[in-house]
Parts: structure tokens; C-alpha cells; sequence
């Protein structure tokens, strides 16, 4: 007895953990799906490509608390990466995007350069 109920707490805490991140990430990112996709490159590049041109999360987090300068953009900033003629000359329509939709938020406190790169990591 005792042990189903503990089987069933287990099962519902996992169940509401996976629905409460996946908000969390669709939410986070909702914004930038106007012109990110998962899979293909739309007006800026993939997500795929984007987790290829950084490796993890904590790379991005670090960029993006770091300025998102174009220099230190993995792929507008790095000429050996395959995306880069295609981006590089968009640099700026994320650099607008990057001050609007992400340092403004997370100056005011409504996630953090790593819950956002983590969303990105999740796609
Ligand atoms: C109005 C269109 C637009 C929106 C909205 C947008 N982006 Fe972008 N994004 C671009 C373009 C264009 C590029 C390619 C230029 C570049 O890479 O700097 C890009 C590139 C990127 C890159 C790769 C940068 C690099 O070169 O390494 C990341 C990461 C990124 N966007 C994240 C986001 C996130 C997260 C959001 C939402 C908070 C978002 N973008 C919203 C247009 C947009």
C-alpha cells in the first residue's frame, strides 16, 4: 500500500515537472519563434544550428550575458561556420532583437540568460 502510494506520488511529480518546463520554454521563446524555427533557417538560423554552433547552453548563456556582441556570435561572428555568409549581414536585426526581447527582460527580472539558452538547448 504504502509503496503504490509512493509510486504514484513519483509518477505525478514527474508528470507535472515535464508540463511545467515545457511552459516555461514554450513561453520563453515564443517571441523569437517569429523568426527561429526548430529545424530549418528561417529569417535567423535553426535552433539546431544554433546548439551545433555553440555546443551547450552554458556557452550561449555566456554570450548573451557577455553583450551578444557580434564578434562573439558563434555563427554571425565565426567565418568558418557554415551559416555565416547567410547571417552575418543580419547581425543587426538580432542585435535589435537581443535588446528588446532578452537583456531588457532579464534587467527586469523575467528569467535569466541561462533559462533562456537552456529553452533553446530544449528545441
Ligand atoms: C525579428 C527576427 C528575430 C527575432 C524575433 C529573434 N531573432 Fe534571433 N536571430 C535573428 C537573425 C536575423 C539572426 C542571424 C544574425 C545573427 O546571427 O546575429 C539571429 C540569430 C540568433 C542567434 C545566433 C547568433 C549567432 O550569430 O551566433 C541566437 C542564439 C538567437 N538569434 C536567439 C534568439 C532568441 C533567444 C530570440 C527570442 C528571445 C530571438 N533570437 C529572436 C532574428 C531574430
Amino acid at each position: 500500500m504504502k509503496k503504490t502510494l509512493m509510486i504514484a506520488a513519483a509518477a505525478a511529480f514527474m508528470m507535472t515537472g515535464v508540463v511545467a518546463t515545457e511552459a516555461v520554454a514554450g513561453g520563453l521563446l515564443s517571441k523569437c519563434k517569429a523568426c527561429h524555427k526548430v529545424d530549418k533557417n528561417a529569417t535567423g538560423p535553426s535552433f539546431k544550428n544554433i546548439q551545433a554552433a555553440y555546443g551547450d547552453a552554458a556557452t550561449l548563456a555566456k554570450v548573451f550575458e557577455g553583450g551578444f556582441a557580434v564578434a562573439d556570435r558563434h555563427i554571425a561572428g565565426d567565418e568558418s561556420n557554415a551559416n555565416y555568409k547567410k547571417y552575418h549581414k543580419k547581425a543587426k536585426m538580432m542585435s535589435s532583437q537581443y535588446k528588446k526581447l532578452i537583456h531588457k527582460k532579464v534587467e527586469a527580472g523575467k528569467f535569466t540568460y541561462q533559462e533562456l539558452a537552456a529553452a533553446v538547448f530544449a528545441k
